[in-house]
């Protein structure tokens, strides 16, 4: 795994927007995995430069969504398809019916997960997934203590974690839902790169047992110490610990 320690945001945002740009520049035709939360913005704030530059295009790319929410109003701005439409999508080229999530509004949630797994396979899967990481070491909405080769599914959120988001609820914790549907550990695996980002001291322990801890689901994103092509991008608080 590598491990890339940057002066600030900006800086790992072009990183990783390089890393992105290559790949495209090597099939136009590829798949970028998106993930929610503060961590990617830097990374697209980048990707929506390069392409109003005109030194890339999503015209022919697919996204693929990490994760959701279960039971959140289609409308409500943190329902995770909105943000990454406002955050990146509807800013760029790609074709809106090309972006897709796990739907957590499906009347089957079981049968949707599934077809959402098969969909990115189908699909070609992904070529390159930003990620971000929770201060817990989970990815995507894979809570310590899971399956490290889970596919899609349906997941029970952590008090932590609904903690840590009721900000985006009016801070209030009873309207945060309380189930997600999110690609597993073994569905984020098959990726063909991974890029983490983690900045700020709050991620430091999570960053250092990523790094250095052993592989183990009570830190999920452990898991990627088995990846061919991973790299992580992190600041110098969020590497305080390493
Ligand atoms: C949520 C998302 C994760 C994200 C995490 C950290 O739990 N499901 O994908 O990595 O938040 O968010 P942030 O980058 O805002 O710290």
């Amino acid at each position: 795994m590598e491990v890339f320690i940057l002066p600030d945001e900006k800086a790992i945002g072009e990183a990783i927007a390089a890393r992105i740009q290559k790949v495209f520049e090597a099939n136009p035709k590829s798949n970028l995995g998106v993930a929610t939360g503060s961590s990617p913005l830097s990374t697209y704030k980048a990707l929506i430069d390069l392409v109003n530059a005109g030194k890339l295009s999503f015209k022919d790319a697919h996204f693929f969504m990490l994760d959701e929410y279960v039971g959140i109003d289609e409308n409500h701005p943190e329902r995770y398809r909105n943000v990454i439409m406002t955050e990146i999508a509807s800013q760029v080229d790609v074709d809106p019916e090309n972006v897709h999530g796990p739907n957590g509004n499906a009347d089957d949630l079981e049968k949707a997960v599934q077809e959402y797994d098969n969909l990115i396979k189908e699909t070609g899967g992904v070529d390159l997934q930003i990620l971000g990481i929770g201060s817990d070491g989970h990815i995507a909405f894979n809570e310590p203590g899971g399956s490290l080769v889970s596919r899609t599914h349906v997941g029970v959120l952590t008090k932590q974690t609904r903690e840590d988001n009721a900000r985006f609820f009016d801070g209030d914790l009873s309207k945060v839902p309380t189930h997600c549907v999110t690609q597993g550990l073994g569905t984020i695996m098959d990726a063909r790169e991974l890029c983490l980002v983690a900045t700020g001291e709050n991620k430091a322990e999570a960053v250092a047992q990523l790094v250095e801890g052993g592989i183990s689901a009570l830190w999920p994103a452990t898991i990627m110490q088995m990846h061919p092509k991973a790299a992580i991008f992190i600041d110098e608080a969020a590497a305080s610990k390493l």
